[in-house]
């Protein structure tokens, strides 16, 4: 490789590592997987999962992956006003597993893009995300998988 070459390649690196921290939570917090608890009708997640110590404050994640043993795509649990919505990250176009940018999720192989409830805001999917209900009480979110 030659030297111009190597400069090239070495900026179009950096840039991307730029637009990546510009375009949200793709850095530092991100793909964080909850601990969680799997029944046969349900998995649990503590709320406290959503907590993080930063600068010795508690900050709070929008989302946490989780995924049980033996899952081909994890569910995003996204934490939205107080809401949580639970969506498998399996893009219904070819099966692609979609990515967290910002508040949508984007799949990285043709450009379809979902609501983090799990609609279709952009082809070429024509279906929305694969979503599952959800529940909580004081300590922990459930989602729904039976
Ligand atoms: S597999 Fe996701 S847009 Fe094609």
């Amino acid at each position: 490789m030659e030297r111009r070459d190597f400069l090239v390649t070495g900026c179009q690196a950096g840039l991307g590592l730029c637009l990546t921290a510009l375009l949200g939570e793709s850095c530092g917090t991100a793909a964080y997987f909850a601990q969680m608890t799997v029944e046969t009708d349900k998995i649990s997640v503590r709320k406290s999962e959503f907590q993080y110590l930063k600068k010795e404050a508690i900050q709070e994640r929008s989302y946490v992956f989780v995924k049980p043993a033996g899952a081909a795509f994890p569910i995003c649990l996204y934490k939205k006003d107080n809401q949580y919505t639970a969506c498998l990250m399996k893009c219904t176009h070819k099966g692609c597993e979609v990515e967290v940018q910002g508040s949508r999720y984007v799949c990285p192989c043709h450009g379809s893009e979902f609501s983090t409830a799990g609609a279709l805001l952009e082809g070429p999917a024509e279906r929305p995300l694969k979503t599952f209900k959800t529940t909580e009480d004081e300590n922990a979110v459930y989602i729904w998988v039976a």
